[in-house]
């Protein structure tokens, strides 16, 4: 009777995980049937997703440099391509990385790549500073272009700067923008809510 009881428990529990997994359920689903190549760019950016599980399955050679060639041609403010993208695949490297971003998933993932800028003093005439952006540009495009190779990426932008650039050998002067983690996923999450359009967009005047 009492082992009845505490199964429609676990029953009941599981039954109410279903609402959740449905969207994750779905995402992995057409990932496996669009993320193959040839994808449109409003398709990439539908489907992309912060993945933080992946398989234990290396990223193909070609694959990466697709992905950093996305990054090469992303604008920059004045050209300047200000950026330096470091590949780590080294399993003791991504430890560091992992620790410097109390992130274990950085340690699952086989690539992180490193975005770093060397110039880190251009300022625009709004005020704004020049790197953060260009460096952003050329990850985004990175996150788009994984997609379309079948691949999942995170932004880790909560990490020990000290401790990447002491587990890199990255000089003083470069500032280390992000840690993209890349890989093959192990589920694609349901999609993250959004505000809407008519929250985040004015037309002629702020409003
Ligand atoms: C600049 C930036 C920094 C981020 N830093 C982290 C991070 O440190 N750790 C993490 O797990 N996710 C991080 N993310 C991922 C966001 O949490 C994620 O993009 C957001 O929740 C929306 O989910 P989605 O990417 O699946 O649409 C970061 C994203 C951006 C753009």
């Amino acid at each position: 009777m009492r082992e009845n009881f505490d199964n429609s428990g676990k029953l009941k529990r599981a039954i109410s995980y279903i609402p959740a997994l449905i969207p994750a359920f779905i995402s992995t689903l057409s990932w496996k049937i669009f993320a193959r190549g040839d994808v449109s760019v409003m398709t990439a950016i539908k489907m992309r997703r912060s993945i933080r599980h992946y398989k234990d399955k290396p990223v193909e050679r070609e694959k990466l440099k697709k992905i950093l060639e996305a990054g090469r041609l992303a604008p920059s403010a004045g050209n300047m391509q200000e950026w330096k993208f470091i590949v780590v695949s080294d399993k003791n490297t991504r430890e560091k990385l992992a620790m410097a971003a109390h992130s274990r998933f950085v340690v699952e993932a086989p690539l992180v790549i490193v975005a770093c800028a060397t110039i880190t003093d251009c300022v625009l005439e709004s005020g704004q500073l020049a790197y953060p952006m260009d460096v952003a540009i050329a990850v985004d495009h990175m996150t788009l272009k994984a997609v379309e190779e079948g691949l999942g990426t995170c932004w880790v932008g909560d990490f020990d700067e000290r401790k990447v650039k002491e587990a890199l050998n990255i000089p003083d002067d470069v500032r280390v923008v992000t840690l993209l983690t890349l890989g093959y996923p192990k589920y694609v999450p349901g999609p993250r809510k959004r505000k809407k359009l008519e929250e985040i967009v004015a037309y002629e005047k702020w409003s």
